[in-house]
């Protein structure tokens, strides 16, 4: 497994995997891996030549508020869990060489980055758009994989590579939990005990909506209202958003009746967690 911390490195490498034929998968990450990332890797592994992993953690998706300089990093760590997953190479540059002074082109994703967690974590989805498009510009990946935990990202990163006629397949791959259901995530870190313990009230939650459209409930504010009943029961847990939409303009949905996206962000203590799953009627 080759590390590639220079972006004119990482291209000619690119280059040459291209005249040779091979085809590129790609898996954004920041660092802190754990099984989520690694079922990127796995997917990516069936379908193409050569992975490429990015571990970057990416400043302008941060705010100024939130946890970037405490994010969790452990490139040792990571890197030894990339090479035993078979990632092929490991991109990690620094945040100087990919923000230089001067820097002013940035994406957005109108509408689809200001709502669910865009609402709360303004300019968010921007620092993600751009940090992406960036990567997919010097990975030129055939199909990059993302995962489906992330939903208001990958659905905002579809949009982009459509509407900026991005030839790369996006491919969604389902949430990884943890055996207790907890989705996997590297903020998990963050948790106490007992904060991990009420946290599993997100995936609760989702269960409950689950039942409620198996047993016939239609109305999303009906199943908004239970899911939040239940997830105010955990006194460390704090609700930002749970919210029902539309699964490609995340537009809120008073009605199921098609394929509807059920998704939360809470506090758990300081730590931001979200969630959601997709369902069909
Ligand atoms: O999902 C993430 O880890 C990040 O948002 C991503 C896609 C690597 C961009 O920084």
């Amino acid at each position: 497994m080759k590390l590639i911390d220079g972006i004119s490195r990482m291209a000619t490498l690119v280059k040459m995997l291209k005249k040779e034929g091979k085809s590129i998968g790609f898996v954004p990450t920041m660092g802190y891996l754990h099984e989520g990332h690694m079922s990127l890797v796995k997917a990516a592994k069936k379908h193409t030549d050569v992975v490429i992993m990015s571990i970057f953690v990416n400043p302008i998706q941060f705010g100024p508020k939130e946890d970037f300089k405490k994010y969790p990093r452990d490139i040792k760590r990571d890197e030894a869990l990339a090479a035993e997953t078979g990632v092929d190479i490991i991109f990690c540059p620094t945040a100087e060489e990919m923000y230089p002074e001067g820097f002013t082109t940035y994406v957005n994703v109108e509408g689809l980055s200001s709502v669910l967690c865009g609402a709360s974590r303004i300019g968010h989805f921007m620092g993600v758009a751009t940090v992406v498009a960036k990567l997919f510009n010097i990975i030129k990946p055939d199909v990059a994989y993302f995962g489906q935990k992330d939903a208001q990202q990958v659905i905002a990163i579809k949009q982009m590579v459509c509407d900026l006629n991005m030839d790369i397949e996006i491919k969604t791959i389902p949430t990884v939990r943890e055996s207790d259901g907890l989705a996997m995530s590297s903020r998990n870190i963050y948790l106490s005990e007992p904060q991990r313990r009420q946290a599993l009230v997100l995936k609760q939650s989702l269960d409950r909506a689950i039942n409620l459209v198996s047993a016939g409930e239609r109305s999303s504010e009906n199943i908004i209202k239970e899911m939040r009943s239940l997830i105010l029961r955990m006194p460390m847990v704090e609700i930002d958003y749970v919210s029902i939409v539309d699964t490609k303009n995340l537009k809120d949905i008073s009605d199921i009746s098609d394929e509807v996206l059920i998704a939360l962000a809470v506090f758990v203590g300081k730590t931001r967690l979200i969630d959601n799953i997709i369902v069909k009627v």
